[in-house]
């Protein structure tokens, strides 16, 4: 993948979280305890320097600590999807690129009948076209488009959309005539506007999944979703590819077809 989910819009490599110094430990003398000498201030150059150089050796109890974690994350096939910079499990399979919770879930919920949309495409259109009837997917990148329809089966529609805000783009769900859906799914662009248009084209039972619901800016559209009666699941974790914590949350109404 060349681009990161964390930022896809800006193309940044997520930041790595910043990790804990520990002060080096100074010998008692003969004079009394170990005491901080004043030092000299040091440039940022030199701060930024140095900290690349200097890494702290890890003590064993770490290293143990580390051995374990990489076995834990290499069960949960994160090392095979970090290394391969894609969405993937453990056996290289695809998955949808959101939190392993929300995968978790939908994978023990998601029937064969369901009808899928889906607003932003990937490997998560190839995921879904395993587990339910139909896939219908709007993508707004040529090339990504492209890709993916290369490798898409019989069961899944992927459509091609340039993107203006508030235009077609985020009514294709609800212009779509394959609605109404079981399942929509927020994760391409303009999601504020994606979910407002996307209610209309669910089923009654229908639920929304939507990813990264944790960004401040798409406030005014989980807002709107909870105004016209959806309760909110967020399925905070993990995910493929990075190395780092985030939010996917499901928008379901009373007796709705995942059974939440
Ligand atoms: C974060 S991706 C998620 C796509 C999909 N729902 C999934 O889970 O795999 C959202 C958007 O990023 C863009 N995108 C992702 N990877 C890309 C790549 N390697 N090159 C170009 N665009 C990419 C696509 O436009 C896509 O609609």
């Amino acid at each position: 993948m060349a681009m990161t989910k964390a930022e896809s819009d800006t193309g940044e490599e997520p930041k790595a979280p910043a990790r804990k110094k520990r002060g080096k430990r100074r010998a008692a003398t003969k004079d009394g305890p170990a005491v901080a000498k004043a030092k000299p201030a040091e440039s940022t150059a030199a701060k930024a320097e140095k900290k690349t150089v200097t890494d702290e050796k890890p003590s064993p109890a770490d290293l143990e600590v580390a051995k374990e974690a990489f076995n834990a994350l290499d069960a949960l096939g994160w090392i095979t999807s970090r290394k391969a910079k894609r969405p993937i499990d453990a056996d290289g399979n695809p998955l949808p690129w959101i939190t392993y919770p929300a995968i978790a879930l939908l994978e023990r919920r998601v029937k064969p009948n369901m009808n899928v949309f889906e607003f932003g495409s990937g490997f998560s259109t190839l995921w879904w076209s395993k587990r339910a009837q139909s896939v219908t997917a709007v993508e707004h990148h040529v090339g990504w488009y492209e890709r993916i329809k290369g490798q898409v089966p019989d069961n899944a529609t992927l459509h091609h959309v340039e993107l203006q805000e508030d235009g077609e783009y985020c009514r294709a769900a609800a212009q779509s005539p394959e609605k109404p859906f079981h399942v929509i799914v927020i994760d391409g662009r303009d999601r504020v506007n994606c979910a407002k248009n996307a209610i209309s084209a669910l089923r009654p039972g229908g639920v929304i999944v939507w990813d990264n619901s944790d960004r401040k800016r798409y406030r005014p559209g989980t807002r709107h979703l909870v105004q016209n009666g959806f309760k909110r699941l967020p399925l905070v974790g993990f995910g493929p590819r990075l190395s780092r914590v985030w939010e996917t949350s499901i928008f379901y109404r009373p007796d709705n077809c995942l059974g939440l």
